[in-house]
């Protein structure tokens, strides 16, 4: 087996590497000034070839998957494997004005096409139960960072309220909270725009307490901001955030930061300076799994 990275998932895809002993090389990309990506692959290859690039921005990215995987298949690889901890295009899975494009399964049929496992974690999946729905290959692998966030959040706190910002994140807030042993809540989201959310909390006592809102990605930041905003309003003494995939498009982070989030904690599934929850292990099981 041999272990490729994308540039931008290098450092996490070497500790993969490092928890499986299977070697690593890198893909190199050039974009031209049109905007087209040119890749260059590695000569020496193996028989079963995992390709590891998590999904933020995906647009370009995808046609680099394409690019790179039916190069793989011509050049022989028999088992393509895609580890892709953020998997795009998951959210979009009904058409909720007319006209509007259901991209969770074009996409899911897009990446099934090219390879014969996909293995991601906590994706986005709202209104279907398995991964398998929506990215139709044999192993359709839906991890869960749930444990390993539970873990880390034990490390840091004693006592703690979690807080779900909307009905969507009940699923891994509810998970955490059981491994954890904190209590918990899911607040309700009325998503006016992009960037506008409005967030009605639940009925719990927050005053004087230390509150951690969980959510599966933090994009825009607006969510986590208001649910912020509302914790101070309700008497938080402390207000921290934890995202599996820490997306922060455009202004995000010091928008949330503005807000008044003491803390906020992501997983490495997207490199940045939150990134203190490493998925390595939890990735490296999985692929022994379905090896
Ligand atoms: C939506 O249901 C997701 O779980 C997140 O709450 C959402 O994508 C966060 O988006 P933003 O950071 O743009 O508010």
């Amino acid at each position: 087996m041999l272990i490729l990275s994308f540039p931008e998932y290098h450092e996490q895809a070497q500790r993969l590497a490092y928890s499986l002993a299977v070697p690593l090389d890198k893909i190199y990309l050039h974009h031209f000034p049109d905007g087209e990506s040119l890749l260059n692959l590695p000569s020496a290859l193996a028989e079963h070839v995992l390709i590891c690039r998590s999904l933020n921005q995906p647009n370009d990215k995808l046609i680099e998957l394409l690019l790179c995987a039916r190069t793989l298949k011509q050049k022989g690889v028999q088992r393509l494997t895609l580890v892709a901890p953020y998997l795009c295009y998951m959210r979009q899975d009904f058409a909720s004005h007319p006209g509007e494009v259901v991209s969770q399964g074009i996409i899911g049929e897009l990446l099934a096409g090219l390879f014969d496992d996909v293995i991601t974690v906590d994706p986005h999946l709202h209104r279907i139960s398995r991964l398998s729905q929506a990215v139709p290959v044999d192993n359709a692998i839906a991890l869960t960072a749930s444990e390993l966030i539970a873990r880390f959040l034990n490390q840091q706190f004693d006592h703690a309220i979690l807080l779900g910002p909307d009905a969507e994140s009940e699923q891994w807030v509810a998970a955490i909270a059981g491994e954890s042993g904190f209590n918990y809540g899911v607040a309700e989201k009325i998503r006016q725009g992009d960037k506008q959310v409005q967030i009605v909390l639940p009925e719990l006592k927050f005053k004087g307490q230390t509150v951690i809102i969980i959510d599966d990605m933090a994009s825009t930041g607006r969510t986590l901001a208001k649910a912020t905003n509302m914790l101070h309003k309700a008497g938080a003494k402390e207000i921290y955030a934890v995202v599996t995939h820490a997306l922060f498009c455009g202004d995000a982070e010091e928008y949330i930061r503005q807000s008044g989030v003491t803390k906020i904690w992501s997983t490495d599934s997207i490199s940045h300076t939150s990134a203190s929850i490493y998925l390595d292990k939890l990735l490296a099981r999985a692929v022994e799994d379905i090896l």
